[in-house]
C-alpha cells in the first residue's frame, strides 16, 4: 500500500495561502484517532480536554504531563496522515523556559507528536521562541484559555469589549512573531476572529469563534454526541453516539439475561 503523505505544519501555512480551510478535531486514543484520520481530518489535537472528556475532571488543570505523553503516544499509533499536536498541560511551561523545553521534548520524543500547543499570548513569547529555536513547532491558543479558568472566573466568552479584542489581537500577533505556526482562537466574537485572521499570515483555527477563521476545531466527543455532560452552544452535533452505545449495550444486557446470547449452535449441542 502506498504510504499516505503526512500533513506537516508547512501544509497549514499553504492552506491559509490557498484559502483551503483546516479541519481539526481532538482525540485521546488510537481507535478514535484512526477513525478521524480515515475521515480526512487534517490535524488531530491531543487536547488537555482529555481531563474533562475522558478522565472525569471538572477542568483541565489536574492533567499531568505523564497523562499527556500516554494519550499522545496512543493517538500517534492510530494515525497515518494527520498532523498530531499535543497540548502542554497546566504548569508544564509557565514556570520556566527550560521546563517548557524539557516537557515539550517529552511530548515529541516519547509521545511522538509533531507539534505542541500552549495557552497564552504575549507572556508566552520567550517560551514559544525557545521551543521554535530547538525545532519544536508551536500552536498558540488565545481568547478563552481553559487553564486560566480560575483567573477569568469560568469558561466565559473573551474579547467582548474593544480593549479585550485589541489585547487578543496583540497576543496573536506576538505569538506569530515568536514563531507559532497556527493560533487557536477560543470563544471570541466572530468579528474579532475575522479581524485577527485578516491580520495574521499564519492560520487561525477557531472554536466558538465564528466562520471567518482559517480552520475549525471541535472536541470530537461533543460533535459525535458521545458526551453526556454540558455541550457548548456553538457545537454542531453530527451524530448521537451516546444513544447508540446505550441502546446497543442495553440490547446485550437483555440478551444475556434472557439467554439469547450466546446462541446455542446445533453442531455444538449434538
Ligand atoms: O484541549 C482542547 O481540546 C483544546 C481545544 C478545545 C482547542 O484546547
Amino acid at each position: 500500500m502506498k504510504p499516505l503523505s503526512r500533513v506537516r505544519v508547512t501544509d497549514l501555512l499553504e492552506k491559509k495561502r490557498s484559502g483551503e480551510k483546516i479541519a481539526m478535531l481532538t482525540a485521546y486514543d488510537a481507535t478514535m484517532a484512526a477513525l478521524l484520520d480515515r475521515a480526512g481530518v487534517d490535524v488531530i489535537l491531543v487536547g488537555d480536554s482529555v481531563g474533562m472528556v475522558m478522565l472525569g475532571y471538572d477542568t483541565t488543570l489536574p492533567v499531568t504531563l505523564d497523562a499527556m505523553v500516554h494519550h499522545t503516544a496512543a493517538v500517534v499509533r492510530g494515525v497515518r496522515r494527520a498532523l498530531v499536536v499535543a497540548d502542554m498541560p497546566f504548569m508544564t511551561y509557565q514556570a520556566a523556559v527550560d521546563d517548557a523545553v524539557r516537557n515539550a521534548g517529552r511530548l515529541i520524543q516519547e509521545g511522538g507528536a509533531s507539534a505542541v500547543k500552549l495557552e497564552g499570548g504575549r507572556s508566552m513569547v520567550d517560551v514559544v521562541k525557545r521551543l521554535v529555536d530547538v525545532g519544536i513547532p508551536v500552536m498558540g491558543h488565545v481568547g478563552l484559555q481553559p487553564q486560566s479558568v480560575n483567573q477569568v472566573g469560568g469558561f466565559r466568552k473573551q474579547g467582548t469589549s474593544p480593549e479585550q479584542a485589541d489585547a487578543i489581537l496583540a497576543d496573536a500577533e506576538a505569538l506569530q512573531a515568536a514563531g507559532a505556526f497556527t493560533i487557536v482562537l477560543e470563544s471570541v466574537p466572530p468579528q474579532v476572529a475575522q479581524r485577527i485572521t485578516g491580520a495574521l499570515h499564519v492560520p487561525t483555527v477557531g472554536i466558538g469563534a465564528g466562520p471567518h477563521c482559517d480552520g475549525q476545531v471541535l472536541v470530537s466527543h461533543d460533535m459525535l454526541g458521545l458526551s453526556d455532560g454540558y455541550i457548548p452552544s456553538f457545537v454542531k452535533r453530527y451524530a448521537a453516539l451516546a444513544d447508540t452505545v446505550v441502546t446497543a449495550a442495553g440490547a446485550y444486557v437483555d440478551d444475556v439475561r434472557e439467554g439469547r446470547f450466546p446462541e446455542v449452535s446445533v453442531a455444538a449441542s449434538s
